[in-house]
């Protein structure tokens, strides 16, 4: 069978060559165009490499369309020494989005190119060029418009022409989103069009700050990781329906209580830590003018600047206690995945005192809470009265003489359990101090100055004669 269609082959290009020897060849005399068709058509039937190889041989400078694509084509004045693993040997492929025109006999503007038969690749991914590791990021055109189109949820876009990607790009600032075939301010599009700009309909005629807006869900744009929407720098008044869009001037934010753009901070109707602070110019990771008061402080609209929270009045503003429910925290460790295991520890189920460090094996460090806010962390100091370490233990640093041997390494005081009411001495520490055993419990007690516990009496006396261990 291979031997038969090769015979064919060499048969019909020997033809062709009578042809084509009597005419030059980059001329499109009948001569080129039938032997063109013949090759085409052969090459449609049979293995590709083979014929044209076999065919460029005997016609050195030949130009044959690919019969299957309409951006391919051989040049057989062309030999790779070594062919790209997308081509053929002798193969070429037009840059896209162009084609290979049987009229001129090379690649043109795909407006210019009739394909006929051959298929005709919109895409750049069906390029072989585009597509050459098996992997191809280009965006496709197919069904899109004429212009710019925005690619969905984000603010990159691309251009298409006649279902061609004709370019590709993003607009310059995070608020900008690719809508009517520019980059526009997302104030200046509809929600619905994945924008900031609300809608009047169904309002009353006044001003109104804007709400965070579900349909910024979609957007994890640079400025606003927590979705908070530009409730400080801007607003809008609706007028018998129709909106108008205010941005505040520099140096100012919107107040609600006076409905106007002033400068000073103000506060948001949300959140007790978060609010609107004209000085703050960097977005990250809130939007413009949005700050957040650093843990424990909230926001005071009595003083109009953050303070200890023991001075806020929050209303009805969301107030958090807790170090990772406060934004900035929780953008810090939004990589590291449990905000707990890096920070200090949850006072939220606590009563007010100190306690064992959570993240700390050191066990003289403590966390103080105050009304459910972690409020300091530090070291218990000496006990100077009885002269020893203190430990957290059950809401105060306590010296190891008051912490029960029951229940830490570290405890002294021995166990009362089975023991008569009365007062017993330490065996680790015989005369400054002793111990009271009441109903089972032991309760630590010092001396008073220049007495000591009289085992006898069992009762502290200057008159008794003592030496400490
Ligand atoms: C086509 O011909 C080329 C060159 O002779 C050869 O390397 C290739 O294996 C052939 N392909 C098929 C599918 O026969
Ligand atoms: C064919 O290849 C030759 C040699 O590289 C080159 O000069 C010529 O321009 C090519 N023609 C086309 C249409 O690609
Ligand atoms: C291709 O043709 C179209 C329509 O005529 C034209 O707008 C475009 O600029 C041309 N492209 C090139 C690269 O010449
Ligand atoms: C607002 O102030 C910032 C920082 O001072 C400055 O970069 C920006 O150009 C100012 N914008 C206008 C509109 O004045
Ligand atoms: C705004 O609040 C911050 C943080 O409390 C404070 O440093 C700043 O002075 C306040 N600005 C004014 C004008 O009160
Ligand atoms: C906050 O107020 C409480 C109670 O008045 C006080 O104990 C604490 O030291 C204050 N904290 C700061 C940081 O000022
Ligand atoms: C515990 O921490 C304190 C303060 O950093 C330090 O002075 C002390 O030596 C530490 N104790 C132990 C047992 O490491
Ligand atoms: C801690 O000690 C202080 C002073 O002795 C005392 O007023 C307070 O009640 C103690 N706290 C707890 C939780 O026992």
């Amino acid at each position: 069978m291979k031997v038969l269609v090769l015979s064919i082959v060499l048969c019909c290009v020997s033809a062709g060559a009578f042809l084509v020897q009597t005419q030059p060849l980059h001329q499109s005399t009948p001569g080129q165009q039938s032997l063109q068709i013949l090759t085409k058509t052969l090459l449609s039937l049979t293995n590709h490499s083979a014929v044209v190889e076999e065919i460029c041989r005997v016609y050195p400078t030949l130009i044959i369309p690919h019969p299957g694509e309409c951006q391919l084509y051989y040049n057989c004045s062309l030999t790779y020494t070594s062919v790209p693993a997308h081509l053929e040997q002798h193969m070429v492929e037009c840059n896209y989005p162009d084609l290979f025109s049987e009229k001129t006999n090379q690649c043109e503007n795909f407006t210019d190119v009739c394909c006929g038969a051959r298929t005709e690749f919109k895409d750049k991914c069906s390029y072989r060029h585009g597509n050459q590791n098996g992997y191809c990021h280009f965006k496709s055109c197919i069904g899109d418009p004429d212009g710019m189109v925005q690619i969905f949820n984000f603010h990159n876009f691309k251009i298409c022409f006649k279902e061609r990607l004709v370019g590709e790009g993003s607009c310059k600032l995070w608020f900008e989103l690719p809508y009517k075939g520019k980059c526009t301010s997302r104030l200046d599009i509809p929600v619905s069009k994945g924008g900031l700009m609300p809608s009047c309909t169904g309002k009353n005629d006044g001003i109104y700050r804007f709400d965070h807006s579900s349909a910024l869900e979609n957007f994890l744009y640079y400025g606003d990781y927590f979705h908070i929407g530009r409730v400080c720098d801007a607003y809008y008044k609706c007028l018998g329906g129709t909106i108008t869009v205010v941005k505040c001037e520099n140096g100012t934010v919107f107040h609600m209580d006076s409905n106007t753009c002033k400068p000073g901070n103000s506060s948001l109707p949300n959140s007790c830590q978060l609010y609107c602070n004209p000085e703050k110019t960097s977005i990250d990771p809130f939007p413009v003018n949005v700050d957040e008061c650093p843990y424990p402080l909230q926001f005071s609209e009595t003083t109009g600047r953050c303070e200890n929270f023991t001075e806020v009045a929050c209303g009805t503003r969301k107030e958090e206690k807790y170090t990772c429910d406060y934004l900035e925290t929780k953008y810090l460790n939004r990589h590291q995945g449990n905000c707990y295991y890096v920070n200090p520890g949850d006072c939220l189920h606590l009563n007010d005192g100190v306690y064992p460090h959570p993240h700390s094996k050191n066990l003289t460090l403590f966390i103080r809470c105050y009304r459910n806010r972690l409020v300091e962390e530090g070291n218990c100091p000496i006990d100077r009265e009885w002269g020893t370490q203190t430990y957290p233990y059950k809401g105060n640093c306590t010296h190891r003489f008051a912490i029960s041997t029951s229940e830490a390494s570290y405890g002294l005081l021995p166990s009362c359990s089975s023991m008569q009411d009365g007062n017993y001495q330490f065996r680790t520490r015989p005369c400054d101090a002793y111990y009271r055993c009441e109903g089972g419990r032991a309760t630590a007690v010092k001396c008073p100055e220049h007495t000591y516990y009289d085992v006898t009496s069992r009762r502290c006396s200057s008159a008794v004669a003592c030496y400490r261990v």
